[in-house]
């Protein structure tokens, strides 16, 4: 059936910001995220052709391919030929025609809240809709991570793209990465969640030729399954902590993080069900001490950002969030007073880091 080439479908997808469980979900473990308040949209115009076009209000240049001749380029709309590319290869979608595609976002590029499964979920949606195709959430999640991985070329869990699919504002999803397994557990009431941007960007898929530090640490964590013997980390316990001595520095600290992390998401987990928000915050704290310096995925401005976090009356803790590198820092702080909070360490570590951070949570519309 052909559809009329003016049909317009639109569709969108949130950010996230992860609580808990970092560099876990590629480990096969545990991830705690929640949707954020800030989007991607697309609308999306079926065409008589097998063109698709994408242009975007956030990033250059327009995109346009043929359907079924996707070739990666290193440019954004990878993310959009990735998800053409994995619908085909690996769902077996062969789509009627091409489209074009318009992009809006409020989701800031390589600031570890998760663009561009924003954007993949958003387009999967927009495509279920306008060709009338039987997705389901975690279906959606699976074809964007594919995309990622096998077209864009970061080796990225699942976490980001079942986040896109799945959460909401008012719970954080509690996945486990290897069953897909989720429950959906209510945020505290007693807590505002704020998030900072450090100003520093990172970029997860390797540069022309180079190997990003993200897939450098996945295989670093392979490695150490390995050697102690496990599937993956997320087979080994507290229990085998004493077994890391025997491995080479590095892979034993790469181990270390993953199997405390993931013992952390957990506890986080009874933490949040008892509505214990001290307990919280210093799970955060131990999450962050722990990507520091076992896992090596921060900078010393997210560092600062943490420890004036720290240092603040009305905060029960703080960590890096998302991949690492630069990006955001996710704070819990007392409630009715994120803004302020926000507000106040944003501009103490504006004038300490000399780099532009922005408050992205609450929103403008939710400090209005
Ligand atoms: C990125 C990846 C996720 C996850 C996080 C780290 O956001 O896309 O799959 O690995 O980093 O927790």
């Amino acid at each position: 059936m052909a559809l009329a080439p003016t049909t317009l479908f639109r569709a969108a997808a949130p950010g996230r910001v992860n609580l808990i469980g970092e560099h876990t979900d590629y480990n096969g473990g545990f991830v705690l995220p929640t949707a954020i308040p800030l989007q991607t949209r697309v609308e999306l115009r079926p065409r008589a052709d097998r063109h698709v076009t994408a242009r975007s209000h956030y990033a250059s240049p327009e995109g346009a391919y043929v359907l079924g001749q996707e070739q990666r380029t290193g440019e954004w709309f990878d993310y959009v030929q990735g998800i053409t590319w994995a619908m085909r290869i690996a769902g077996g979608f062969e789509l009627p025609s091409g489209f074009d595609l318009e992009i809006a976002s409020d989701v800031p590029l390589g600031g570890g809240l998760s663009s561009s499964a924003a954007l993949e979920v958003a387009l999967l949606r927009a495509i279920r809709t306008a060709f009338d195709l039987d997705l389901d959430h975690v279906r959606m999640a699976k074809l964007g991570q594919r995309a990622e991985n096998d077209f864009v070329g970061a080796r990225s869990g699942i976490m980001d793209q079942m986040a896109a699919s799945l959460a909401d504002l008012h719970t954080a999803l509690f996945l486990d990465t290897r069953s897909l397994e989720y429950e959906q557990l209510p945020l505290p009431e007693r807590a505002d969640l704020v998030v900072i941007h450090s100003g520093v960007t990172h970029r997860i898929a390797h540069g022309e030729g180079g190997q990003s530090e993200y897939n450098v640490r996945r295989a670093e964590c392979e490695e150490a399954a390995h050697m102690l013997g496990v599937p993956q980390l997320r087979d080994a316990t507290s229990a085998d902590l004493p077994r890391l001595a025997a491995l080479p520095d590095r892979p034993a600290r790469r181990a270390r993080h993953v199997i405390t992390e993931d013992e952390r998401v957990l506890a986080a987990v009874e933490a949040l069900r008892a509505a214990d928000l001290g307990r919280l915050g210093e799970l955060f704290y131990a999450s962050h001490a722990s990507m520091r310096d076992d896992f090596e995925v921060s900078t010393p401005e997210i560092d600062l950002l943490v420890d004036l976090a720290r240092a603040d009356g009305e905060v029960f803790g703080a960590r890096l969030t998302g991949g690492g590198f630069g990006g955001a820092v996710v704070i819990l702080a007392k409630a009715a007073r994120g803004r302020e909070v926000g507000q106040r360490l944003a501009a103490t570590y504006a004038e300490r880091s000399g780099q532009k951070p922005t408050l992205l949570v609450p929103t403008e519309t939710e400090r209005a």
